[in-house]
């Protein structure tokens, strides 16, 4: 199914084919673009940014490049094409067809998983508002802004499923998703790992390798589900979501190669003399590690969860993957959960929650593995960096305000408490961190405590002039 670009809102869905449909996404459309212009990049409107833009919804050949001013992107619907015959995978229902529509006695599970998917789109777009301002290179500054415009693309995708099969409930929670704020005291986005300030560019690309996995891991769940319009929406935006993750993953790794350059000039691994030397010592890339990926953690909710058991039986989430798993009803199975009390058996549907982050976990390992490999290439065999203890540093679940160091013992709490700024970001850190962030806008270069890419974007060299400033 190809995407008509000559209507007000790209889109195939043959949204032309339905009026109030369109009209009443034709009026979301200006409020969308207002939050754009007040919460999105800051001072960058009339920059000409090289942004891929959907065109398809194929695996090859699906965008296209080109220069755009980002108000002007066109941010549209698109959903992965269906899949003839398809049924219920999981739950209850597995085997029968897939629906079309929402069951009314499942409405409003959906919707509220809809709107808090919906809610972290635009809120990662408010939280790294100004970091356009402190850009380490032209090179990020534009992979900064296309995971901005994508995520905006990732609430229209929302948007339209609220819209489109939730009636007036629907739109009106559509309204809400821009009245929330990333931050905001009154009306804050939902999740707490989004309403953390991504001030410093370490914590975006800490962010899009940790938090955009956790997008990951919510969209595989969803792609699975038994609404086929929200498993196609999701399939789609994982195609987009995988750009997020690259940016992480290689956004850390150049931090950390340049490090590692660093530290062979010194012929040193002192963190003050890495620090003076303007680069950022592995000890504080490892608190950052810490407290995104534990934050992250959180996002998939409690681990003994009756909401996911319902959501697995009804066919609402399904586990990412799910038709690598032999039992697809698991009504009778139990999961060895870890708790402090030691291990327990709890019934498998409750366990959903805890099934999915434990894959996330795996797939946190393999950036992990690989900037060690570089650490380790550059003769460093004692030096490394790893994923804390799940134990650690958490907020939800049966971990939660525990004082467990980040190997997973617990201890004393006033020994944990001053232990604190040995394993997360101290104030001093973010200072340290915040003090190398000075914009750098000339084509290819990189900021002192970054090396740069092995390539750019689409085929181009990395000194193409990625964003054009006005
Ligand atoms: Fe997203
Ligand atoms: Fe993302």
């Amino acid at each position: 199914m190809s995407i008509n670009y000559s209507e007000k809102i790209p889109n195939n869905v043959n949204l032309a084919n339905d009026r109030a449909l369109q009209r009443a996404l034709e009026h979301w459309q200006p409020h969308f673009l207002d939050w754009w212009r007040e919460m999105g990049p800051h001072h960058f409107a009339q920059a000409d940014v090289y942004l891929r833009t959907a065109v398809g919804v194929d695996a090859q050949g699906w965008a296209s490049y080109g220069a755009v001013k980002m108000p002007d992107y066109r941010w549209g619907i698109f959903l992965a094409d269906p899949v003839a015959g398809r049924t219920i995978g999981f739950g209850d229902h597995a085997g029968q067809p897939v629906w079309q529509q929402v069951p009314g006695e499942f409405r409003s599970q959906f919707r509220r998983l809809i709107v808090t998917q919906g809610d972290t789109e635009p809120a990662s777009v408010e939280q790294q508002h100004l970091l356009g301002h402190t850009c380490p290179s032209l090179y990020d500054l534009r992979n900064l802004f296309q995971v901005n415009v994508e995520e905006g693309r990732h609430l229209w995708a929302m948007v339209y499923l609220l819209h489109a099969y939730f009636g007036r409930d629907g739109r009106e929670e559509a309204e809400e998703l821009l009245a929330r704020h990333s931050g905001d005291t009154d009306k804050p986005r939902i999740l707490g790992t989004f309403n953390e300030p991504i001030s410093d560019w370490l914590s975006f690309f800490m962010f899009t390798y940790f938090t955009d996995r956790d997008g990951k891991f919510q969209l595989k769940s969803l792609a699975e589900s038994a609404f086929d319009p929200l498993a196609r929406t999701c399939r789609f935006m994982l195609t987009e979501e995988a750009h997020h993750m690259f940016v992480g993953e290689t956004g850390v790794g150049r931090v950390v190669k340049r490090t590692l350059e660093v530290m062979k000039e010194l012929g040193s691994d002192d963190p003050a003399a890495i620090r003076a030397a303007g680069a950022i010592d592995l000890p504080t890339i490892q608190r950052y590690l810490n407290f995104w990926f534990t934050s992250s953690l959180d996002l998939f909710g409690s681990e003994v969860s009756s909401n996911a058991a319902s959501s697995f039986a009804n066919g609402i989430k399904g586990r990412p993957d799910e038709s690598q798993y032999e039992d697809h009803d698991c009504r009778t199975a139990s999961f060895s959960l870890d708790t402090p009390q030691g291990r327990e058996d709890v019934p498998l549907r409750n366990a959903m929650n805890q099934v999915m982050r434990e894959s996330y976990i795996k797939d946190c390992e393999i950036g992990i593995k690989r900037w060690n490999l570089a650490i380790q290439r550059a003769g460093h065999e004692a030096l490394r960096l790893t994923l804390p203890s799940p134990r650690f540093h958490r907020s939800i679940g049966v971990w939660a305000g525990l004082s467990v160091d980040p190997s997973g013992n617990a201890m004393e709490p006033a020994e944990h408490a001053r232990s604190l700024p040995r394993w997360l970001p101290s104030e001093a850190d973010r200072a340290f961190v915040h003090s190398l962030m000075r914009r750098v806008t000339e084509p290819g270069k990189m900021a002192a405590w970054i090396a740069p890419p092995d390539r750019g974007i689409n085929n181009l060299p990395v000194e193409y002039e990625y964003v054009r400033l006005q």
